[in-house]
């Protein structure tokens, strides 16, 4: 059965800004946030507090907290590879925090520079300090449907990640698709195996939509129980160590399902979609999303 309403947590500011080759200025990275919670996003995450030579495009996380005006009721995860991005993201008031972790060895590698296990070792102090000064967390799982250096990726290796996440006192761990190889009967299957470790309404999806599958998989999810769904404004973004991998199913594109199911977001549709178009004017490119070219050309 179909939930009655889904919490949609918007990652555009961060995963799709990410992986933009233009880097866009910390105001209009404010603004992107700022218009995201004014259509009605309840969870925007703001950036990450990782090595600035890894991701240029996040250096600035703190200015961005700085100036964004916090309003009641909204979280702005932040995500954190370790302890040193733990105390910049305590310095900028971050109040949510996001750990990551993969599923696959290699990407772990290419991702965070370190193994699974190293990284777990690594993430586990850093979760015990964040619950301790009372900070929500989250745990992301990359490459829960396919690794874009070993292929395949096992239920069960998903469902290990996950489980450690969540024993480490992680309140959502959400489910990346990092590629967007994945189709509807392959996330189920997944979902399944990880839910037999953390309860359903504690685990939330986040497909890229590399190879269009992302709306599919998501109401597969829907119909499993999933009630947290990760997107990204019109679509922006990718993985910078997945290679071709595109971004997140846009948010307008979720949106305008959930709309047509009558499933409740608490969003404005038209107030998002102008916010996707003015970011994509800053990065000077198209909108990855249907819904969102068709409401421009309306
Ligand atoms: P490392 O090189 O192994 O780290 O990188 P290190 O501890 O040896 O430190 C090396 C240098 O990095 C030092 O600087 C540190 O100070 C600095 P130097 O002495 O050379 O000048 N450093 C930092 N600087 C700022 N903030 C920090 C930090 N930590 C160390 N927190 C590290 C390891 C994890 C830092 C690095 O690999 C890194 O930053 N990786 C970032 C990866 C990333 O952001 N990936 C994208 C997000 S994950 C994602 O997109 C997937 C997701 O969307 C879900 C999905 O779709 O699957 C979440
Ligand atoms: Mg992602």
């Amino acid at each position: 059965s179909l939930p009655s309403s889904v919490r949609i947590v918007e990652v555009g500011p961060r995963d799709g800004l990410q992986n933009e080759p233009i880097a866009v200025s910390v105001a209009a990275r404010i603004a992107l946030i700022e218009g995201l919670v004014d259509a009605g996003l309840k969870a925007v995450e703001a950036g990450s507090f990782v090595s600035p030579k890894w991701v240029p495009q996040m250096a600035d996380t703190a200015a961005v907290l700085a100036g964004i005006k916090r309003r009641e009721g909204v979280r702005y995860p932040v995500l954190v590879p370790n302890l040193q991005g733990l105390e910049a993201a305590e310095a900028a008031g971050a109040k949510d925090i996001s750990i990551f972790a993969a599923a696959s060895e290699s990407f772990s590698k290419k991702n965070i520079n370190c193994s699974i296990a190293e990284s777990l070792d690594r993430f586990r102090p850093v979760a015990e300090r964040a619950l301790a000064e009372e900070r929500r967390l989250r745990g992301y799982v990359s490459c829960v449907l396919g690794c874009p250096y070993e292929g395949e990726i096992a239920p069960e290796a998903v469902a290990r990640v996950s489980r450690a996440l969540y024993d480490m006192g992680c309140a959502e761990i959400s489910l990346g698709d990092t590629i967007g190889t994945g189709t509807p009967l392959k996330a189920k299957r997944m979902i399944e195996a990880v839910a037999r470790h953390v309860p359903m309404r504690q685990l939330a999806v986040h497909f890229h939509d590399t190879y269009g599958q992302a709306l599919a998989n998501i109401l597969a999810s829907l119909e499993l129980g999933i009630g947290v769904v990760d997107s990204s404004v019109a679509g922006l973004g990718g993985c910078p160590y997945a290679k071709g991998a595109s971004g997140n199913v846009a948010t307008e594109d979720v949106v305008y399902m959930l709309n047509g199911m009558g499933i409740a977001t608490g969003i404005d549709l038209d107030r998002l979609a102008k916010v996707g178009r003015t970011v994509l004017q800053q990065l000077n490119r198209a909108p990855a999303s249907k819904v969102a070219q068709a409401l421009a050309a309306k």
